[in-house]
């Protein structure tokens, strides 16, 4: 049997027709760039995220780059993030010029540690990044107490966790602003790369459309200097076919999830922790386990998709060494690189293939009581 880690032509053979439509109607029309696709996708996840406005963008990574921008980060700032992310999240602080902090991460969730922020705000803080990593939102109360005590925007990267909940509340609907991507790979996955901003606040909207079209107001009047940021109309019109399947996907996910909780308990494999206050949407299943490599190659040789996010923190990668840190500074998200390991959990995932993972992921267990 093979098991992919994400098997996006099962979704796609399940919408295709939806999926042509949309994107036909797009081809017809000839309007690649904004237009009503683009306008009615923003509704739509201003709406779902509980936001009063929705900017498209480009991509995940855009839409975090116009946020700093739009909000007036640059040189001579500090942005507090987590070491362990997707490298755009602490890519876009170093590109506006601002200098990413970062804080060590909570070793249950994986997710920024709210109690280490304080100690890292100086009189040069801008702002804070949380990640809603692997589908789970980050403690925000905690996180708005700092930002609010010391006057600091919370960009919420979200790019993992559309439809979330903390406390009840939608990802990106917590913080200054949200950011979604529409990678494939990505809950709500386009047929390319995509992404949005939400906010509640109209004015920080205004500016992030601006920003977004090279930053002109009104044509040919450059008030910012901007970019290129836009979401185009086939991604959108795909996005809006997609759209309405999303909460029942996130449900499929979170049903696998639960199957393989079920079956991990008591073993060597730590299922994902999820916090009372969450409703994760499993963006990845991430578990941690003893001698990891070892079993990514047990899965690997049994046809069994599988991938460590991520084997390296920002704060040792190469390009930010300019920051000065070393090995052993955030211990936290230092040995989740060393223990994580992401299974299928895609929402499509036959309840065969489920069972299949579980008994190839079980070898960890029969090995390890071997090794005692
Ligand atoms: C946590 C996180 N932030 C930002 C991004 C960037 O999104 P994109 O790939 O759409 O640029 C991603 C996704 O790749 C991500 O996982």
């Amino acid at each position: 049997m093979n098991v992919p880690l994400l098997d996006l032509k099962a979704q796609y053979m399940q919408i295709k027709d939806e999926l042509h439509a949309a994107v036909l109607e797009v081809l017809e029309s000839q309007r690649f760039i904004g237009g009503p696709k683009v306008a009615e996708l923003e509704e739509r996840i201003a709406d779902m995220s509980g936001c009063k406005f929705a900017v498209g963008a480009s991509s995940g990574t855009d839409a975090i780059l116009n946020c700093l921008m739009s909000l007036g980060i640059g040189p001579g700032d500090e942005v507090i993030t987590t070491p362990f992310t997707f490298f755009a999240t602490a890519g876009c602080i170093a590109r506006v010029g601002a200098k990413p902090i970062f804080v060590d991460i909570d070793a249950r969730t994986f997710n920024i540690d709210p109690s280490r922020i304080e100690a890292a705000v100086t009189k040069k803080t801008r702002a804070i990044i949380p990640v809603h990593l692997f589908g789970q939102m980050a403690d925000m109360d905690p996180i708005m107490a700092v930002a609010r005590k010391y006057n600091l925007a919370v960009i919420e990267d979200a790019a993992q966790s559309i439809g979330a909940t903390y406390k009840g509340k939608k990802a990106g609907s917590i913080g200054t602003a949200g950011c979604f991507s529409f990678f494939p790979s990505k809950n709500l996955g386009g047929i390319g790369d995509g992404g949005m901003v939400v906010t509640n606040d109209a004015e920080l909207a205004g500016r992030l459309r601006i920003m977004r079209d090279h930053g002109q107001d009104p044509r040919y009047h450059y008030k910012y200097i901007g970019g290129n940021f836009r979401l185009d109309a086939i991604q959108a019109a795909a996005l809006l076919a997609k759209l309405p399947h999303l909460e029942q996907w996130s449900q499929a996910r979170r049903r696998n999830a639960a199957y393989y909780d079920e079956k991990f308990a008591g073993t060597v494999v730590r299922p994902p922790y999820i916090q009372p206050e969450c409703v994760s949407v499993y963006n990845q299943y991430v578990v941690r386990v003893p001698r990891r490599d070892e079993l990514v190659e047990h899965l690997q040789a049994n046809g069994i998709g599988c991938a460590v996010y991520y084997p390296v923190p920002l704060h040792l990668q190469e390009c930010f060494r300019y920051l000065g840190y070393k090995p052993g500074d955030l211990p936290e998200s230092e040995k989740a690189a060393k223990e994580v390991l992401a299974l299928p959990v895609y929402p499509e995932l036959t309840e065969q293939q489920r069972d299949y993972v579980i008994e190839a992921v079980n070898y960890m267990e029969i090995s390890d009581r071997a090794l005692k």
